[in-house]
């Protein structure tokens, strides 16, 4: 048996990665919820429900199995409607809640990096214009300083917004999250709010604690020209790249915002990020397409032959997280992968699709650019938005009816890779002999 393995530096945080409206049950308050009931919105008409039952504790006997299986950190984030449920008012209970979640991890020492905005927004602020309104940027800046104020002898490292470009495109371009807005316009003056948002959250957050470390956690998807021959495909490419991964990091290092065409200055987000939070799950084609502009005058899609996940979802492109890193060192930050992982309810792609994306960070490490940490999305199924319970993603299974949780095998190759920091051929090759050849060659 070969000897081979890839190490990671010391002080790697390992961990998985969920969020508040996902997992806890019945966020009656959120927009989602509402949205949840119009109906068409959500695949199959699925709802949430319950959802991992983490309001009502579940989320111990989930800690537990995170911190049992060798992980040391640990991605969550906080429901902004539960803390806040009408814009005058504060639920202590809800606080305290969190607080418990804090003290439990500190016990089981998981290190918490908490995300304050988790794509889901109080129906109060919705009903007042969401993102769409500038008023957001102040109402943010209040309950981020409470939450702040009461977490901060347990958090000292914060996601102020998770994947502010998915929530534009999503919400305010594609429709296809609430508000379900299919306007440029729209688009354009969310991303200038998410990004003032950002920066006035940054700056409350280390008036309040110096020593914190706040950025953001971008869906970085990397996109090549389908044709690279042909210049249409390489512009419409370069500009999807530009306007998805780049304008909110780019953003928050200079204080430009480069819309579609238009650019504007917000000098208050220059220098507001210390670490740079990479969501990676795929890589795409991308051609001109005339025809299209509500895609933005592009076809996008997977290549010819690649691995799909369960639905199609997401490819298996492990080379993808490298061009993630790559691009990411370029913003000279520590890195951390704040999500990563695959739809697949029967655990058979999983533990490959592990293996190559770690060697592929592995890569990055070597060649010495700051990556700190791996959060692996996600602990347990949870309900996945508009796709609702149809994808499955979980290191642990979850039966929706009972609430009962089955270990899948990636778990334990999840764990092994925790407590080695780091993978070895004796691990690949028990858990994911078919990625055997290409990481470990002749
Ligand atoms: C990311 C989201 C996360 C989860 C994964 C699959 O875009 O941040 O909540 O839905 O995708």
């Amino acid at each position: 048996m070969a000897q081979a393995a890839f190490h990671f530096p010391r002080g790697f945080l390992w961990g998985t990665a969920t969020a508040a409206y996902q997992v806890e049950g019945n966020n009656t308050n959120s927009n989602w919820y509402a949205w949840e009931q119009q109906p068409g919105r959500i695949l199959n008409g699925y709802q949430s429900g319950l959802a991992c039952d983490w309001w009502n504790g579940r989320w111990r006997e989930d800690f537990r199995r995170a911190a049992e299986t060798g992980q040391n950190a640990h991605r969550f984030s906080i429901e902004w409607s539960r803390i806040q449920p009408a814009p005058d008012r504060w639920d202590e209970a809800a606080l305290d809640h969190y607080l418990d979640m804090l003290r439990y991890m500190e016990e089981l020492g998981l290190m918490p990096m908490v995300t304050l905005h988790h794509f889901s927004d109080p129906l109060w602020l919705a009903e007042m214009g969401g993102w769409e309104t500038s008023a957001v940027v102040g109402y943010f800046d209040t309950y981020v300083k409470r939450v702040v104020e009461a977490f901060k002898d347990y958090v000292s490292l914060w996601c102020t917004i998770n994947e502010p470009n998915v929530l534009a495109t999503m919400a305010y371009l594609f429709g296809v999250f609430p508000p379900g807005e299919k306007s440029m316009g729209k688009f354009n003056r969310v991303c200038l709010n998410l990004v003032r948002t950002h920066a006035a959250a940054y700056r409350a957050i280390h008036a309040l604690q110096p020593d914190a470390r706040v950025g953001m956690a971008i869906n970085y998807r990397s996109m090549q020209p389908a044709r690279p021959w042909l210049p249409p495909d390489r512009w419409i490419t370069h500009l999807q790249s530009r306007a998805f991964n780049d304008l909110f990091p780019r953003a928050a290092q200079d204080g430009w915002v480069r819309l579609p065409f238009i650019r504007r200055h917000v000098p208050e987000a220059k220098g507001t990020q210390d670490y740079l939070g990479v969501n990676y799950y795929s890589r795409e084609l991308v051609a001109f397409h005339p025809f299209r502009p509500g895609e933005i005058f592009s076809h996008r899609y997977y290549r010819e032959g690649v691995e799909l996940s369960h639905t199609g979802f997401i490819a298996n492109e492990p080379e993808g997280m490298w061009d993630a890193l790559k691009w990411a060192n370029r913003f000279n930050l520590p890195i951390l992968i704040s999500e990563n992982g695959i739809e697949d309810p029967e655990d058979r792609l999983r533990p490959r699709y592990l293996a190559e994306h770690l060697h592929q960070v592995w890569r990055a490490v070597n060649f010495n650019w700051p990556v700190k940490g791996y959060f692996h999305w996600t602990l347990v199924d949870n309900f996945e938005w508009d796709r609702g319970w149809k994808q499955r993603f979980g290191l642990w299974e979850l039966d929706v009816e009972t609430q009962g949780r089955r270990k899948r095998p990636s778990a334990d190759f999840f764990a092994e890779i925790c407590r080695e920091n780091g993978i070895s051929a004796d691990m690949v090759a028990r858990y994911a002999p078919d990625a055997f050849a290409r990481m470990f060659p002749n």
